[in-house]
């Protein structure tokens, strides 16, 4: 039976790093302004400033890197700001992938043109169609065809599944799947709650048919398990029917929105269970991973997740974190755990790269270093 590996895997990280202490000098900033504006305004209730020390002890997370610094940090704009491109121009995600892809292909020892498939799978999207995949199978001189997909967070895993079933199933011999995460773009930076989460970044996996795949570095799928529950607790409202509801396309809504508290009571055990079970049923048990590459929105919440699956504490080793400096990346993060940390591992070394997010929606994919 052919199997699935995955042999390269490439990094876009953006130029702009911003450290707590910047974002909260621009919040704060902006949150006097706001608190003078509300008392001429007879508003009795002033906005509370945010605090590096919250952040740090709250979620873990130190810096993030972002497609602009500038935007986000001007008190009077607080996002970023992109330049639009014309339709003959790259599109800003083609960009981006492309840095990654090149970097996973090269890994792979694989040419572009011997690519079958191209996923771009991403929490937001720039425009709804022609799919980004499609621009990115063009700009790398891909063959076969490709798609974009969402699945928030969990994006990269469903991905992967959807490319590693292709491949077992003989329809493709390789696959690309891109992860061009714009979060800076979709985040309120005005939210106290919420305005320090998100960072951006690009990841690319390369898959291949393992009777095809020339890397000496490769890890097999071993399976891959996913699971979806509807919940609001995470929601963001924009969409293309805005224009036609009247909406107001610059409402809070139609930004990122999460209760985070209930978001970590009920996404831990959800993805403790997954990872598991999934363990099971490929007759797996915590204690015979060597490495959990998790999905990086919150450093306790990876804490707890590990501790569940391996029945200890995880030591820095096991359950590598990169949100101290990439924040949350969305379908990322996982992806660049995976990318940063994997090259130790002995050959036989089993590990699990997992998402959650939004949906709420979570993957599970167990792979064996060859
Ligand atoms: C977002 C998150 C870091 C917040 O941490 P938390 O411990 O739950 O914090 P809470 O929102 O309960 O707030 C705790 C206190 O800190 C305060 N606080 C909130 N933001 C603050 C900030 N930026 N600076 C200072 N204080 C802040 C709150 O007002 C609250 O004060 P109170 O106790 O006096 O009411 C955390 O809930 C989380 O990461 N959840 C999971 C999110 C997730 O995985 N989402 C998936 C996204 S894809």
């Amino acid at each position: 039976m052919t199997h699935a590996v995955i042999t390269g895997t490439g990094l876009f990280t953006p130029p702009h790093a911003i450290d707590n202490a910047d974002l909260v000098a621009s919040f704060n900033a902006w949150v006097d302004a706001e608190n003078a504006r509300r008392a001429e305004a007879g508003v009795e209730e002033p906005l509370a400033h945010s605090s590096s020390d919250f952040i740090v002890k709250a979620s873990g997370i130190h810096s993030r890197y972002v497609m602009d610094a500038e935007g986000i940090l001007d008190p009077e704009r607080m996002r970023p700001r992109l330049s639009p491109r014309g339709n003959d121009e790259p599109s800003i995600q083609c960009e981006m992938g492309l840095t990654a892809a090149h970097q996973a292909l090269d890994a792979a020892g694989v040419a572009a043109g011997d690519i079958d498939l191209v996923i771009v799978a991403c929490s937001n999207l720039e425009r709804p169609y022609p799919a980004v995949a499609v621009e990115l199978q063009a700009a790398l001189g891909a063959g076969g065809y490709a798609f974009d997909m969402n699945v928030a967070c969990s994006s990269a895993t469903f991905a992967i599944e959807t490319a590693a079933n292709a491949i077992r199933a003989g329809s493709i011999r390789r696959a690309l799947v891109v992860n061009p995460e714009i979060c800076s773009a979709h985040l309120n930076f005005r939210d106290r709650d919420s305005h320090f989460i998100f960072g951006d970044a690009c990841t690319a996996l390369v898959l291949e048919s393992d009777e095809v795949a020339s890397a000496e570095s490769r890890f097999e799928i071993l399976g891959t398990r996913l699971t979806t529950r509807f919940s609001n607790a995470i929601r963001n409202n924009a969409g293309f029917l805005d224009r036609v509801t009247d909406s107001d396309p610059l409402a809070t809504d139609r930004l990122f929105v999460q209760e985070g508290r209930r978001v970590f009571k009920e996404v831990c055990p959800l993805v403790a269970a997954l990872i598991t079970d999934h363990l099971a049923s490929l007759e797996l048990a915590g204690d015979d991973l060597a490495r959990l590459w998790l999905h990086q929105a919150n450093r306790h919440m990876n804490d707890l997740i590990a501790r569940r699956v391996l029945g200890h504490a995880p030591d820095a080793e096991q359950a590598p974190i990169i949100l101290d400096r990439y924040a949350n990346t969305s379908s990322a993060g996982s992806i660049i755990a995976f990318h940063l940390h994997r090259h130790d591992l002995s050959p036989g070394a089993l590990g699990v790269v997992c998402s959650f997010g939004a949906g709420y929606s979570a993957g599970s994919v167990v792979v064996r270093r060859q």
